[in-house]
């Protein structure tokens, strides 16, 4: 295949809690890829656009770089390459476009299970091991508190039982590596969780055509992610209660049900996560053949 320049290049993380995610992001996007064994680019085969695997610690610098187009990475990293760059004098190394709905967690604090220590308030002189300490330091500066940061590259929860460090501040997701290290979780400093974001320079082009398409489809994704269509048949007179019952509702479309006077179909895309107790206090107001369906796509 023959690589025009313009094709769009997307960075997405190598290995790790992200990679399977933003794949099936993109397949999600209408994307069909070859990608060989082992091979760090997967090549888009119906549209001008291809991915690169890499280190999600590089992704912010190969978008600011312009290497690549877009980039989809954890609010935590971009916070942290935010700070150096910003250091460095350039304040808008990316622009942010959407935050996604997946890859949540957060920068936490933690202490050990069996230490003295358990508030940050309380870290006078201590040592934090972190891999963020950009954002470690920011935090420690705004509140006022004196610790010193040492940066580990990973395998951060392990710093307290070499001695290395009193305390650590590190991803927290699910708590199992935390509690696996015998370490409790602390004070929040950071909520993170994917982001897509673009180059700062003026995409060219013959390309923005794509960057849109692209960028407009993942909108797209997320919103149907969380939707649902709904449709019930409904006294015309309980409309409005429905209506409130309905979660991110829009304007319901509403139409005659055949010999029936008193009764409407109502159809109505709901922007959130709809729950049996929902449908139990429709049918409480009168709604019956209540239906709720997954939405495939939807273009705004
Ligand atoms: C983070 C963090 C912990 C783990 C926490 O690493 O460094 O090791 O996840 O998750 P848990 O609370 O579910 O146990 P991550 O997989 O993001 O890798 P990275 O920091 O090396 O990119
Ligand atoms: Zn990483």
């Amino acid at each position: 295949m023959t690589q025009s320049p313009a094709r769009i290049k997307i960075a997405i993380q190598k290995s790790g809690r992200l990679t399977e995610l933003c794949l099936e992001l993109l397949q999600q996007c209408g994307l069909k890829y070859s990608r060989g064994r082992d091979q760090l680019i997967g090549f888009g085969e119906n549209m001008p656009v291809d991915f690169l695997l890499v280190r999600d610690d590089d992704i912010p610098g190969l978008v600011k770089d312009d290497v690549c187009d877009l980039g989809i990475c954890g609010m935590n990293v971009l916070e942290e390459k935010r700070l150096e760059y910003a250091a460095a004098g350039d304040d808008a190394p990316f622009k942010m476009l959407q935050p996604l709905d997946f890859g949540h967690c957060r920068l936490a604090f933690a202490y050990p299970e069996d230490g003295d220590l358990q508030a940050i308030t309380d870290i006078d002189g201590q040592t934090i091991a972190t891999s963020y300490p950009l954002i470690v330091e920011d935090y420690l500066k705004r509140n006022q508190l004196n610790g010193q940061v040492i940066e580990f590259s990973g395998a951060v929860e392990i710093a307290p039982n070499l001695g290395r460090a009193e305390l650590i501040c590190d991803l927290v997701s699910t708590g199992g590596t935390l509690a696996a290290n015998r370490l409790v979780e602390g004070e929040t400093i950071l909520e993170s969780r994917a982001c897509l974001v673009q180059t700062p320079i003026d995409i060219p082009a013959e390309k923005t055509e794509w960057v849109n398409r692209l960028v407009e489809r993942i909108a797209g994704v997320q919103q149907v992610r969380g939707s649902k269509y709904i449709m019930m048949h409904a006294p015309r007179s309980a409309l409005a209660a429905i209506h409130e019952l309905l979660p991110g509702a829009e304007s319901p479309t509403v139409l005659p049900l055949d010999e029936v006077n008193d009764k409407v179909a109502v159809h109505v895309v709901c922007r959130e996560n709809v729950f049996w107790e929902t449908l139990e206090d429709l049918k409480r107001k009168g709604a019956s053949s209540i239906l709720v369906l997954p939405i495939e796509k939807m273009l705004a």
